[in-house]
C-alpha cells in the first residue's frame, strides 16, 4: 500500500464517518412501540420494544385490550416484524410517554389491517387524540391487498411544552364489537429548528407573516405530502428523521415541462440555510427543472404539480425545498413560484440568500388556504429578470402538511397587541395606496399626452357600436361565451372521448396539420363539433405553446376568439380541444383556393370582428395579452363568417404598468413580424398592430403576405402596398375582384388605417382601439349611399364565382389548405429558428 492511497483511504474513512454523524440525529425522547408484540423488532437500526412485556407495557393503559398477530404469515410474504402483531383495543385506552425536552415532537401511527384469529382489523373504527387533541376521527384502514406488505403510517407533529404525549384511542360503534387497533407507535423529539416561525401566509392580498395565534411551532400538523422533487423514493432509512418520501412525477400537471436533473458532488450546507434533518442531502442532491428541449428561444412557462387533499376547508403549511444544483456560476438562476395560483416567491436568486454559493441546501415555510379546493397546486417558472439563455426554474423537495388547529377564523380574532399593529397597516396602507394613486395619476397624465395628438374627436364614441347592425356586435368588453357549457366547468376532457370524438383519429377526419402535429374534426358526445389539435404523441415540441394556450384560452372567452373547450393530457398526449370554425381560415377565403370570393362588407366584418379580438386581448379583463401570431390563418370564420382569432400558442402577457414592452426572444410568421420588435426584440402590443395591418393588406389585394414567385418589389406585401398607398394609387393592386366595388372614401380610409398599422416604430402607429374605430368607419362610408352589392345577398348565382385574381399564385407547396394549421406551420418554425439564431450570435 502507497502512503497516497493510505492518505485516501483515511480520507474515505473520515468522511463516511462524518456524513454519518451529520446524519445521525439522536432524539432526547425516542419511544418507539412495537405494539401487541413482547419482543423488541429492529427496524432500520432502530429498537421498537413490544408492549406485551416491560418496559414497554409501562406506558399502556387499558382497561380492555390484547396483542394479536397475523392469522396467515404467509400471505404476506416480506412483512416486517413490526407489522406481524397489533394491539386491539375494545374500550377507551391510552399510552403515556413521559417527555424531557420541550418542543415539537413527532407521533406516527403504523396501521397494518390484517386478519386475526379474532378480529378483521379491516373492520375497526375509531379516534385517535394526543394530548385530548384529536388527530384522527372516524378512522378506518383499508385491508391490505394481496401481496401488499406496506403499512399505512400517519404521522404528527405537536409542541409539547412539559409533561407527556398521550396517544389515546376510542373504538367507535357498538360497544362489545366496537374496537381500534395500532401496529406501531413512534413518538420523538424532533430537531429544535424543524419547526420556526417565519412562514409566509399567501392568499389573494400578498404575502403576509404567518401568526396563527402562536406560529406554525403551537400547532398540530399532519403530514400530507413529502415529496423529493427529481428524485426517487426515500425510506426511513435513507431520511435523517426516518420520514418516507415519494416521486414527484405523478403530481406534475404537465409531466413534458419538467426535467430532472440530478448532482453526484457533495452540498455545501451553510448556516442559515437547510440543515440535514430539514431534509437529507438525496432531496438537495436532485431537482426537477424547465425541460427546454426542442424549445427554440426562451419561451418562458411554469412546471406545476397538482397535490391532492382530503375534502373540506383547511391551511396547509407548504414548506419548499431549494438547492441550485443547475448553474455555473452565482447569478444566474431567478425564478418565482406559485402556491395555488398566489405569487409566494418573486425574482428569487438562490446564490442571494446561500452566501453567494452554489449548491447549498435551503428551504422557505408557507401557509395557504385550500379554500375548499380539491388540490394545492405548486407551480415555479422564469423571472422576468433572468436573462434569454438561462430562463430556468427548480425545485427539489415539497412538503405539505395540514394545520389542525388553525381553520383560518382563529387568527381573525383581535388581541389587543395585534390592533396597534392592525392599525399601524391601516396608516401604512393608506399611506401607499394614496402613493400608487398620485403614480397612476401621473402614469395616465403621460398617457394622453403621448396620445393626444393622434386623438380624434370622435375618438371617444370608439367603444359603442356605431353601426346598426344589431345583435351581431357586441360592446368590445363583453366576453361571450360559445362553447357548451358543460366543458367550461372542467377543461379536462379524457383521452377516451377524445378517441370517441374523432372515431380513434380517423385520417379521414384530418382537416389541418403543423409543427404541432395534425387537426381532426370532431364530435363530442353531446354533439358539440371540435377541431381537435393533437400533438405528435410522446413528442415534447410545442409544449410550452400547448401550455400557454391553455392558460390564456381558459381565462378568456370572447366572440371574437376562438374557445377553447378543453384538454387532455393522459397517455404523453398533448392534445387541444377548440369549438370547431366551420368555415376555416380566413386565408383560404381571400386566395388559393376555390371558394367564393369575400364581398367588401363581409371582408370589412371579417377585419372588425378580429380587430375586436385581439382589442379585447391586449386591454380586456384578462389583462394586456400580446398575440405575437397576428396573420390571416389565424384567424377562422365560422358557418356565419363570424371572424375569430386562433392560436395563441405564441402569445405572452404584455408589459405591466411600470415597463413600456416585454423583453423576449423573437417569434412570429415571415412577413407579418413588426421590423422594430425584430430589431430590439421588445414586444409590445403594437406588434400585433403591424401584424394586423399586414392582414389589412392582405384582405384588400388577396396575396399572401410574402409571395417569393413574384418580382423583387413586389415579394413583401407590405412593402408593395405602402408603395402603392404613398402614390395615392392603393387601387392599383386591389383585389380585381373587388375592383370598383369599393366606395372610394371606403377604400381611402381602410387604406390609411392599414398603413398607419405598418408605421416603423410602434409609437406612431394606433392601437388596436384606433384600428377597430376606423374599420367601423370605413364600414360606415362604405354602406351610406353606396349602392347594394349583388353579392352581399345570400343568394348567388354561378356567375360570380371568382374570376382568377391577376397576381400570380405562390406555388401548391407554400400555400398550404391548411385551415386549423392554427401552430406554426414548418417554415414559420425554420423562419424563427433562423431569427433565434441570428440574436443568439448578435449577441455574442
Ligand atoms: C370522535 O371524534 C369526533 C370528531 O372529533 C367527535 O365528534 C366524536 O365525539 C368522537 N367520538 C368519541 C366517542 O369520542
Ligand atoms: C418545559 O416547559 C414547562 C412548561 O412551560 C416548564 O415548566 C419546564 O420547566 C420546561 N422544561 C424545560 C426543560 O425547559
Ligand atoms: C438508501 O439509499 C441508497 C442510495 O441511494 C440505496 O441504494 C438504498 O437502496 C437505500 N436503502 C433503502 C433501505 O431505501
Ligand atoms: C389555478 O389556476 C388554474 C388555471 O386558471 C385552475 O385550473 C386551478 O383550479 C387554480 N387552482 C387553485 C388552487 O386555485
Ligand atoms: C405561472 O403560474 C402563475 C400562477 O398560476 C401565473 O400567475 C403565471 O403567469 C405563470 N407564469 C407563466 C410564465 O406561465
Amino acid at each position: 500500500m502507497t502512503l497516497a492511497s493510505i492518505i485516501a483511504f483515511m480520507f474515505a474513512v473520515s468522511a463516511s464517518l462524518s456524513s454519518s454523524a451529520a446524519a445521525a440525529f439522536t432524539p432526547q425522547d425516542n419511544y418507539l412501540i412495537n405494539c401487541g408484540s413482547i419482543e423488541t423488532t429492529t427496524v432500520d437500526n432502530r429498537d421498537f420494544k413490544g408492549d406485551s412485556s416491560a418496559p414497554a407495557s409501562a406506558f399502556l393503559s387499558a382497561a380492555g385490550s390484547s396483542s394479536v398477530s397475523v392469522k396467515n404469515p404467509n400471505s404476506y410474504p416480506g412483512l416486517s416484524d413490526l407489522y406481524r402483531t397489533a394491539r386491539v383495543f375494545t374500550s377507551v385506552s391510552k399510552y403515556e410517554f413521559g417527555v424531557t425536552k420541550n418542543g415539537t415532537h413527532m407521533v406516527r401511527l403504523h396501521f397494518f389491517a390484517f386478519n386475526s384469529q379474532n378480529h378483521d382489523m379491516g373492520n375497526a373504527r375509531f379516534n385517535v387524540s394526543v394530548n385530548g387533541y384529536p388527530i384522527l376521527s372516524d378512522f378506518s384502514v383499508d385491508r391490505p391487498k394481496s401481496g401488499e406488505i406496506g403499512a399505512l403510517v400517519k404521522e404528527f407533529f405537536m409542541d409539547v411544552e412539559g409533561g407527556k404525549v398521550v396517544v389515546e384511542f376510542t373504538p367507535l360503534g357498538r360497544s362489545g364489537i366496537a374496537f381500534a387497533f395500532v401496529n406501531a407507535i413512534e413518538a420523538i423529539s424532533a430537531p429544535d429548528d424543524l419547526i420556526v416561525s417565519g412562514a409566509k401566509l399567501v392568499g389573494p392580498s400578498g404575502i403576509a407573516n404567518y401568526d396563527g395565534n402562536g406560529g406554525l411551532r403551537s400547532k398540530f400538523l399532519e403530514t400530507v405530502h413529502r415529496i423529493n422533487v427529481g428524485g426517487e423514493k426515500i425510506t426511513p432509512f435513507n431520511d435523517t428523521l426516518w420520514r418516507n418520501w415519494i416521486p414527484d412525477e405523478q403530481f406534475l400537471v404537465l409531466k413534458n415541462a419538467a426535467k430532472r436533473v440530478s448532482r453526484s458532488a457533495p452540498l455545501k450546507y451553510q448556516a442559515g440555510g437547510a440543515t440535514r434533518e430539514i431534509a437529507p442531502d438525496q432531496v438537495y442532491s436532485t431537482a426537477q427543472e424547465m425541460n427546454k428541449d426542442n424549445v427554440i428561444d426562451n419561451v418562458r412557462f411554469n412546471i406545476t404539480w397538482d397535490f391532492p387533499l382530503s375534502p373540506g376547508n383547511a391551511r396547509y403549511f407548504v414548506r419548499l425545498h431549494f438547492c441550485d444544483i443547475v448553474s455555473t456560476a452565482v447569478g444566474q438562476l431567478y425564478f418565482n413560484a406559485y402556491i395555488s395560483n398566489y405569487s409566494a416567491i418573486m425574482d428569487l436568486d438562490l446564490s442571494s440568500v446561500t452566501s453567494n454559493s452554489l449548491a447549498t441546501p435551503y428551504y422557505m415555510d408557507f401557509v395557504v388556504d385550500s379554500n375548499s379546493a380539491n388540490s394545492i397546486r405548486v407551480s415555479v417558472g422564469p423571472s422576468k429578470l433572468s436573462l434569454p439563455a438561462r430562463v430556468n426554474a427548480i425545485l427539489n423537495g415539497i412538503e405539505i402538511m395540514k394545520i389542525m388547529n388553525d381553520d383560518g377564523l382563529a387568527s381573525q380574532v383581535v388581541s389587543k397587541k395585534k390592533l396597534t399593529w392592525i392599525l399601524l397597516g391601516a396608516i401604512l396602507g393608506g399611506f401607499v395606496f394614496i402613493c400608487f394613486l398620485v403614480l397612476a395619476f401621473l402614469l395616465m397624465r403621460k398617457c394622453m399626452k403621448k396620445k393626444k395628438p393622434k386623438q380624434k374627436p370622435a375618438e371617444s364614441a370608439a367603444w359603442s357600436p356605431l353601426t346598426v347592425r344589431g345583435s351581431s356586435y357586441t360592446k368590445v368588453s363583453e366576453g361571450t361565451t360559445t362553447a357548451s357549457l358543460a366543458h367550461n366547468l372542467g377543461l379536462k376532457i379524457s383521452f377516451a372521448e377524445i378517441q370517441y370524438a374523432t372515431n380513434s383519429f380517423d385520417k379521414k377526419l384530418i382537416i389541418g396539420s403543423g409543427g404541432f402535429g395534425m387537426v381532426f374534426k370532431g364530435v363530442l358526445q353531446d354533439g358539440t363539433k371540435v377541431a381537435v389539435k393533437r400533438g405528435v404523441p410522446g413528442s415534447r415540441q410545442g409544449l410550452p405553446e400547448f401550455q400557454t394556450e391553455i392558460t390564456v384560452l381558459s381565462k378568456i372567452r370572447h366572440r371574437h376568439l376562438v374557445s377553447l373547450i378543453g384538454y387532455c393530457e393522459e397517455q404523453s398526449e398533448m392534445i387541444l380541444v377548440y369549438e370547431f370554425m366551420e368555415k376555416g381560415a380566413l386565408k383560404s377565403h381571400l386566395y388559393g383556393t376555390g371558394t367564393r370570393p369575400l364581398s367588401w362588407k363581409q371582408r370589412l366584418d371579417i377585419c372588425i370582428g378580429s380587430a375586436r379580438g385581439l382589442h379585447y386581448l391586449h386591454t380586456g379583463s384578462a389583462q394586456g395579452i400580446i398575440h405575437r401570431d397576428v396573420k390571416s390563418t389565424n384567424i377562422l370564420l365560422d358557418e356565419n363568417h363570424v371572424a375569430k382569432v386562433a392560436d395563441f400558442g405564441l402569445s405572452r402577457a404584455g408589459p405591466c404598468l411600470d415597463e413600456t414592452h416585454v423583453s423576449t426572444g423573437v417569434k412570429g410568421s415571415f412577413g407579418y413580424l413588426d421590423p422594430e420588435y425584430f430589431k430590439r426584440q421588445q414586444l409590445t402590443d403594437k406588434s400585433d398592430v403591424y401584424s394586423f395591418g399586414v392582414v389589412l393588406f392582405e384582405v384588400l389585394c388577396a396575396r399572401p403576405a410574402i409571395d417569393p414567385l413574384l418580382s423583387r418589389e413586389q415579394v413583401n406585401l407590405a412593402e408593395w402596398a405602402m408603395l402603392w398607398q404613398k402614390r395615392g394609387m392603393l387601387e392599383q393592386i386591389v383585389d380585381p375582384f373587388l375592383k370598383g366595388k369599393i366606395k372610394p372614401d371606403s377604400l381611402r380610409k381602410f387604406g390609411d388605417t392599414a398603413a398607419k398599422c405598418l408605421a416603423d416604430y410602434g409609437v406612431d402607429r394606433p392601437t388596436m382601439g384606433d384600428v377597430l374605430w376606423n374599420l367601423e368607419y370605413a364600414l360606415q362610408l362604405q354602406e351610406t349611399g353606396m349602392s347594394r352589392e349583388p353579392h352581399e345577398d345570400s343568394s348567388t348565382n354561378a356567375s360570380q364565382i371568382p374570376v382568377p385574381t391577376l397576381i400570380p399564385r405562390a406555388p401548391s407547396t407554400n400555400v398550404r389548405i391548411d385551415e386549423y394549421n392554427t401552430d406554426q406551420s414548418s417554415s414559420d418554425m425554420s423562419t424563427s429558428k433562423v431569427f433565434s439564431q441570428l440574436i443568439t450570435s448578435e449577441g455574442r
